[in-house]
């Protein structure tokens, strides 16, 4: 007797980079990365609602690789991603990722899809979001060092969400900063390519520095760095892998996401444990404070949180519908009589 078709909650969809690629031109990256920044701030507003813990780590001397789970008690989510500074080198990504999606009450996943690219737009998407509540009223030019993948989402999401319109470009490699430059024409960003990274920043009221490093770098230095700027760090996301100097933090008011993470991976490593830093979901909640005057500088301190991952998801679900964007991938093994998992592993036969 042939097997019975799966039932309907035993096919996962499942969104290929094929298929993200396709979902990310029929919405526009920009609008994209717009209704991205809301659904992560919105989810960031009720930041209590959800299991939170600090992503689960495993280190080599080449990398990282991690989970990162979170539910808010109706949906449940994880993210496999990793970090290897040196695969560019080799031809591959730095981060690549995938995810799930799954519901609380049965548990049954509702989702599978690659994160690579959806990593690189919700990382944008949360750069944006901070900015926006943080960086100096009328910023328009920004200050991009690291020109790797992840750059061109970040600089698209400062124009579309903040109004940056002028982006100065710097990397250790000055192959990336062309590539960078490439891929933006026509987006009506005014981009200009600089030789250091102290020449990157002048007149830029945003800095974003996103390089990859498995070793603490010091891509800006105290002396650099002029009241008032807002400075988004997104490249410090592990142990041992810093940014920034930290006399910049002694100057700076920092925010993070979730400060038990943060203090293990972020800029903050450096500081002594108590160091005042303000969770940022709290400015959105009205608890506390984002910029308070003109000259302050303000850190966002962003290593990468399963919120933003959750909400991207869940983003990514809700836009598939009706879009036939995914294929139906039959991962759960679900018999028509629960108990009898042999007895459907023997009419396979
Ligand atoms: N915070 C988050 O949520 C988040 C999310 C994704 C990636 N990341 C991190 O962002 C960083 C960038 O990721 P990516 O995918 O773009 O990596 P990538 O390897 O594609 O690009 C990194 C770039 O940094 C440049 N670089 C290295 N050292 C430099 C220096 N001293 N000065 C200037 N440029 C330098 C490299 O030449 C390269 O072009 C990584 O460290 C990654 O772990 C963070």
């Amino acid at each position: 007797m042939p097997s019975p078709l799966p039932s309907e909650k035993a096919l996962v969809p499942f969104v290929s980079v094929e298929n993200m690629m396709h979902l990310v031109h029929r919405i526009g990256i920009e609008t994209m990365l717009t209704e991205l920044t809301d659904v992560i701030e919105a989810d960031f507003r009720r930041w209590e609602r959800f299991d939170k813990t600090p992503r689960v780590a495993s280190h080599s001397r080449e990398g990282v690789i991690e989970l990162m789970p979170t539910s808010d008690g109706e949906i449940y989510s994880f993210k496999y991603v990793n970090g290897h500074p040196k695969n560019m080198a080799q031809g591959l990504q730095t981060v690549t990722a995938f995810g799930l999606l799954a519901e609380v009450s049965t548990g049954y996943p509702v989702l599978l899809t690659e994160m690579t690219l959806l990593t690189a737009l919700r990382t944008a998407a949360t750069s944006a979001m901070a900015a926006r509540h943080l960086a100096p009223k009328g910023a328009r030019t920004m200050a991009m060092i690291g020109n790797g993948a992840q750059a061109e989402f970040q600089a698209l999401a400062m124009k579309a969400v903040c109004g940056i319109d002028h982006l100065r470009l710097y990397d250790i490699d000055p192959l990336a900063t062309a590539k960078t430059a490439r891929n933006l024409s026509g987006t009506g960003l005014t981009v200009t390519a600089c030789t250091s990274s102290q020449s990157a920043i002048e007149g830029a009221e945003i800095i974003t520095t996103c390089t990859a490093d498995k070793q603490y770098a010091t891509i800006l230095s105290d002396n650099m760095v002029g009241a008032g700027v807002h400075i988004n760090a997104i490249g410090g996301d592990c142990p041992g892998k810093t940014e920034l100097h930290r006399d910049i933090l002694l100057r700076a008011d920092t925010f993070v996401e979730y400060p038990p993470q943060t203090r293990i991976e972020g800029e903050i490593q450096q500081m002594d444990p108590d160091y005042p830093v303000t969770e940022f979901w709290r400015v959105l909640t009205g608890q506390a404070t984002g910029r308070r005057e003109a000259r302050q500088i303000t850190l966002f301190d962003s290593v990468g949180f399963a919120i933003e991952d959750f909400s991207a998801l869940r983003y990514v679900r809700d836009k598939l519908e009706g879009t036939g964007l995914y294929q139906e991938l039959d991962i759960i093994a679900d018999p028509d009589d629960p108990r009898d998992l042999f007895g459907m592993l023997q009419r396979a036969k």
